[in-house]
């Protein structure tokens, strides 16, 4: 049963209040809402730094109070004292009556002796500690399911939160500015404790020696880190069309670069020409960007020779890269005849080309030489059959490779002509992040995506990072390689997504039923933010002087 109630508050809270509530035992309404307050009753022993953090990312309309009062010093030695008697009494009995020993008694015991020490020695001191919550909705059932998730999160974390049934009202009164908690609070913790609980910021994805990548939405504090600080440098983007992947691409960019970390694009769209152009002409010299477009087309003066070797690679691995490029680039593939020809044009020229290539099979009367002809002498030489006129420097800070000339046949082939010599200019010292747009398209040879499997788990010893972007997530939760890529990246954005990908979704990234429910839902610039195993509930922005550089 509903019953009316009158909240009345000493001071100003009359005024700010609303007077008339509904309490039912299990919840309160006010103004059409329903709330329903828990407290904290227990948590576990051991709280580490941003612990309590992980509340403000829950999806629901959370209202948390955090109560921290001191305590007198002699009462609390003497509360000490007593509870280290009853438990001590209560564990001889247990071994009087020929019971098992119970280590959790010798536990807290030990913890109360160490505590009472540190007390006395002056290290720590003694707080009153408590949390009311309050969770709010629109109907009834809508606070059944988030409080059922609420229970469901702190039960995973050892944490005891008890519903205020019958209490809501003075639950609610703890919530407002008074300070005062109108529930007594169970629990004393030390300083460190207290230390590790507050404040409810956002948790450590906040080191401002990174950049920024959004904004919690949760708490609306700033989301920023070095990925550079992680186990790798690699990252996937997700996201249906025109969601707002290659927007974050742009500001992750320019960030990265007034960090100085070096990137690269490969642009099947030409997306980030403009950005490169804007960004070459904010000044030169030792206090502008440098960047620069390389348009990789027919009739384009940048070429790249995919038979080039640097120090950095090896003949077996250059003629296993170029086996997987010749399979994509030819309908019949003899693997013998490629074999023989490869190793012997390693012996025999030392920058060798395709027209090189060619002539050797031609001369053996292969089969091969008809259908390589296109790409070393025919219409696609102008690609792949020059040499190479192009370099990396380590003081580029932006290089878009800009492919969006070619035709879809050609597309492919120049990302992995693209990365292949990006990989192989590397100095190893140099921190660079490469952007791939359009990843997916990497993804229609299988020697293409075993290759990007073999450098997402490489990049890091080279100082390297890849983003790989796409609108295509099947590509990548479906296939072994795909699923592999995504175990070696550090950082997942996923922006608003396709029904048909939650699924893969949620199993590659163990995400919550809210998590789903928000990936359908998400404006554009919405996203998920995971790094870390910490999940984020994000907001993709650019301060206007950045937007300047790429709308
Ligand atoms: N965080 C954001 N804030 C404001 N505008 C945004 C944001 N993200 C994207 N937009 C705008 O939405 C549009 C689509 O964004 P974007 O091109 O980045 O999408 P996309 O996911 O890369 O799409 P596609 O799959 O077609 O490449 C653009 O006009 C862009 O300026
Ligand atoms: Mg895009």
């Amino acid at each position: 049963m509903n019953k009316r109630i009158k909240i009345s508050f000493k001071g100003s809270g009359d005024i700010l209040l609303p007077k008339i509530v509904n309490e039912n035992h299990k919840y309160l309404k006010m103004d059409g809402r329903f709330y329903r307050m828990y407290y904290l009753y227990d948590f576990p022993q051991d709280i580490t730094p941003f612990y309590f953090s992980d509340f403000l990312n829950l999806n629901s309309n959370i209202v948390i109070r955090q109560f921290i009062q001191p305590i007198d010093k002699k009462a609390l030695l003497q509360g000490i004292k007593m509870r280290i008697a009853s438990l001590s009494a209560k564990r001889h009995r247990r071994l009087s009556a020929g019971k098992i020993r119970d280590m959790s008694l010798d536990v807290e015991i030990s913890n109360l002796e160490d505590f009472n020490l540190s007390i006395i020695n002056q290290e720590e001191e003694g707080m009153v500690f408590g949390i009311v919550i309050a969770i709010s909705e629109d109907s009834l059932s809508a606070l059944n399911t988030s409080c059922k998730n609420f229970e469901l999160f702190t039960a995973s974390r050892s944490f005891k939160f008890y519903p205020l049934d019958l209490r809501h009202a003075e639950g609610f009164k703890s919530l407002l500015h008074s300070a005062y908690s109108n529930i007594s609070l169970p629990t004393i913790i030390n300083l460190k404790t207290v230390a590790a609980s507050t404040p409810f910021t956002s948790n450590n994805l906040i080191d401002f020696t990174g950049i920024i990548y959004g904004i919690n939405v949760n708490t609306k504090s700033i989301i920023s880190f070095d990925i550079f600080k992680f186990e790798n440098y690699n990252a996937v983007v997700f996201a249906k069309s025109g969601a707002g992947k290659s927007f974050f691409a742009k500001t992750v960019i320019l960030r990265m670069i007034s960090k100085g970390i070096k990137t690269i694009v490969i642009d099947p769209e030409g997306e980030y020409v403009k950005l490169a152009k804007n960004l070459n002409n904010t000044g030169s010299g030792s206090s502008g960007s440098r960047s620069k477009v390389l348009k990789l087309s027919h009739d384009s003066m940048f070429h790249i020779n995919p038979f080039d070797l640097t120090k950095n690679e090896n003949v077996e691995e250059k003629i296993q890269f170029l086996k997987g490029f010749l399979k994509r680039a030819c309908s019949y593939y003899d693997k013998n005849e490629i074999d023989r020809a490869l190793i012997r044009i390693y012996k025999d020229c030392k920058t060798p080309t395709f027209v090189d290539l060619y002539n050797i099979l031609l001369k053996s009367k292969a089969r091969m030489a008809d259908e390589i002809f296109n790409i070393a002498k025919g219409t696609n030489a102008s690609l792949y059959s020059q040499k190479t006129n192009i370099k990396i420097s380590k003081d580029d800070d932006l290089i878009v490779f800009d492919i969006s000339s070619l035709d879809n046949e050609n597309i492919s082939l120049m990302m992995y002509l693209v990365l292949n010599f990006i990989w192989n200019m590397h100095d190893g010292k140099t921190q660079r992040e490469i952007f791939i747009d359009e990843a997916h398209r990497l993804f229609e040879n299988v020697d293409l995506i075993n290759y990007l499997k073999t450098i997402s788990k490489r990049a890091r010893k080279y100082n390297f990072g890849i983003f790989y972007i796409t609108q295509d997530v099947e590509d990548f939760i479906s296939t072994e390689q795909g699923r592999s890529i995504i175990a070696n990246t550090s950082l997942k954005v996923l922006l608003k997504q396709e029904k048909i990908n939650l699924a893969g979704l949620s199993r590659s990234f163990s995400l919550s039923s809210d998590e789903k429910d928000s990936l359908l839902k998400f404006d554009v610039g919405e996203a998920l933010i995971i790094a870390k195993d910490i999940h984020i509930n994000s907001k993709i922005f650019a301060f206007d002087f950045e937007k300047e550089f790429f709308q």
